[in-house]
């Protein structure tokens, strides 16, 4: 069993499998034989989603790659509707949907929660796998997963992420998705990221500290036009003022960490433009029009690479390997 609560579950040939069983699967998912193929897999599994912080595509996602699959699914969205309202501790309702299901799926809007759910998994007698659905302003490493499969996807004509220059750009202070991205990069040879931010939410300091331990070349700058034509990527995200505590989003000029037409001239023609969503004025919706979008497919891979991840879990990658022979 292996739990995901954060990217560092994750080497550079399970990234790479990850990335080839989710290209498989979509292959077979094509085909109506496909498809249902691969709802033959664990047709007796089940798995609960349980996201108290609000989410669109991470649970439709989620929910749906456990479809593809046969995987039944539970879930709570809210906890007032769990008898985490009658006081009952976190601990306790994660040993109850163990007792139900085979899977937990959880977002939470503090980090911590899906690591102390894996641990609890070591002391009860039906511990089941854990997926860090995303954990306040800390993690989110299945977005990065299908993060790291837009990337490799896009530069598949010139060598994959290896030797790359991706650029991240917004709030990355709070940003959960650059900061699981950013551990992945030292799986990757040749990387350099570019933080590009307003001083308000520059990169914490653990990840630079992360950036500098594991030799992941990185520069930081308030300058968007200026770096803009040297990037193969630039990963732009919303301001998460949802974290704000003062307001502090509110004095923040955001236009020059903003994509619209201008920037589309300034980037390189190779060049893609990625996003987890949702977006606020950060893109343009001009942009998406350009081929260098890659946002909107970006989201599309989310279930096909968590298809994968699942798959991964219960072990079965060999049959859609086995599937991907027969059916292609
Ligand atoms: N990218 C992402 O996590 O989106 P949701 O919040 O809609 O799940």
């Amino acid at each position: 069993m292996f739990h995901v609560v954060d990217t560092s579950v994750f080497d550079r040939p399970l990234l790479d499998d990850l990335c080839e069983l989710t290209t498989l699967v979509r292959t077979v998912a094509k085909s109506p034989e496909g498809a249902r193929c691969l709802q033959q897999l664990a047709p007796t599994k089940r798995a609960m989603l349980y996201f108290t912080q609000p989410s669109t595509r991470t649970f439709l996602s989620m929910n749906n790659a456990c479809h593809v699959l046969g995987i039944r699914t539970s879930e709570i969205r809210n906890s007032s509707v769990s008898s985490e309202v009658k006081g009952e501790t976190f601990e306790d309702s994660i040993r109850t949907f163990s007792s139900y299901v085979d899977l937990i799926v959880m977002r939470t809007p503090d980090p911590g929660y899906a690591a102390r759910a894996a641990a609890l998994m070591d002391s009860i007698p039906r511990p089941v796998p854990i997926i860090n659905a995303g954990s306040g302003k800390d993690q989110h490493p299945t977005q990065a997963l299908l993060d790291i499969y837009t990337l490799e996807r896009s530069f598949e004509e010139s060598g994959g992420i290896d030797g790359k220059i991706i650029g991240m750009m917004g709030d990355l202070k709070r940003g959960r998705t650059v900061r699981s991205l950013s551990r992945l990069m030292r799986h990757y040879e040749g990387v350099r990221v570019v933080f590009i931010a307003p001083d308000t939410f520059e990169m914490e300091p653990d990840i630079r500290a992360f950036m500098a331990e594991n030799d992941i070349p990185f520069e930081e700058t308030g300058r968007l036009h200026e770096i803009l034509p040297e990037l193969d990527a630039i990963y732009v995200t919303r301001i998460q003022s949802e974290h704000d505590v003062n307001d502090e989003s509110s004095g923040v000029n955001l236009a020059p960490f903003t994509i619209g037409t201008h920037e589309l001239g300034l980037l390189k023609k190779t060049a893609v433009i990625m996003h987890p969503l949702p977006r606020g004025p950060e893109i343009a919706v001009e942009v998406d029009q350009d081929p260098r979008a890659m946002y909107w497919r970006q989201e599309r891979n989310g279930m096909w690479m968590r298809v994968a991840l699942i798959a991964k879990i219960f072990d079965l990658d060999q049959e859609i390997r086995e599937l991907a022979s027969r059916i292609r």
